[in-house]
């Protein structure tokens, strides 16, 4: 008898209605497969590596072309120690080989457009600081992949925004640019217990032509299948209760309520 082990879907949602994808392929499962990783080996992340990961991110469409992003690369022990105690004090920073600080970068423009003594007028805008976001988080997403399918792994790190003036003096950023968050990058420590965190139901987060609430009826199950997942964790939450504590008061936001002013410093204005 042939045993076939359960579709990489199934482990994604443990949802009976959907166990199975009638297309798939490799780069799909590789996304399926995805899980944070905070517990690293001692073991470097090379430069082939970064380069390839770079190459991945690059790769990541960008809004006109603009490629309003940059990434700082921090190996450096000491500094990885600062920017965890800046970031919540988040251990894996300093365990992780290299954490990659992602950057949204109206700087690089703006710098040319002093050399030409050209206006930039559209920076001053809260749209281009949402491109720069946007750019920075479509080529980070590309970077995890990429990591991942080197058989490395990462955690986005968004506390790297609880105390942005340090962070921006610690890494030298200039004018109009901004850490949107980190990337702790390593080899797995295989013993972490974690694994593949399941998702809402599609019906939750996929509307047909026009914005659905009715999907809303699903979270109750979803709820039961994130505390089942938890407690092989020893974790003792659902997705409710953690939800409407993140979201309930400002305490949560550990400083980051304070952005709109450490943008407009920064050069980064929400007009
Ligand atoms: C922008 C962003 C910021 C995040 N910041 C943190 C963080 O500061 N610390 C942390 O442990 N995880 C952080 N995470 C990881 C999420 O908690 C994680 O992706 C989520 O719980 C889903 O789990 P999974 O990635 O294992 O599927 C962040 C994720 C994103 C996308």
């Amino acid at each position: 008898m042939t045993v076939t082990s359960p579709h990489p879907v199934s482990k994604r949602y443990r949802d009976p209605e959907l166990t199975v994808l009638s297309r798939t392929n490799a780069t799909i499962e590789l996304q399926l497969a995805h899980r944070s990783v905070r517990a690293f080996l001692d073991a470097p992340v090379g430069d082939d590596e970064l380069t390839a990961i770079v190459a991945a991110a690059q790769s990541a469409s960008t809004s006109s072309n603009l490629q309003a992003w940059s990434v700082v690369a921090v190996r450096d022990a000491a500094r990885r120690n600062r920017l965890a105690k800046l970031a919540g004090d988040q251990d894996f920073i300093r365990r992780a080989p290299l954490f990659l600080v992602w950057l949204a970068d109206l700087g690089r423009a703006a710098r040319l457009a002093a050399a030409q003594q050209a206006p930039l007028d559209a920076t001053q805008y809260l749209e281009s600081t949402i491109l720069g976001f946007v750019d920075a988080s479509l080529a980070a997403q590309n970077a995890v992949i990429a990591a991942e399918s080197l058989g490395l792994g990462a955690v986005f790190v968004g506390a790297i925004r609880n105390a942005p003036d340090r962070v921006a003096a610690e890494l030298h950023l200039p004018d109009r640019v901004f850490a949107t968050f980190g990337l702790a990058v390593g080899v797995p420590d295989p013993t972490e217990s974690a694994g593949v965190k399941p998702r809402l139901p599609q019906r939750a987060v996929l509307h047909h032509e026009v914005y659905d609430d009715g999907g809303d009826a699903v979270i109750g199950d979803y709820d039961a299948r994130l505390a089942e997942y938890n407690a092989e964790h020893a974790r003792t939450t659902g997705w409710i209760t953690p939800v409407l504590q993140r979201l309930g008061n400002r305490g949560s936001l550990k400083g980051r309520h304070l952005l709109r002013e450490h943008l407009t410093r920064q050069g980064l204005p929400s007009q």
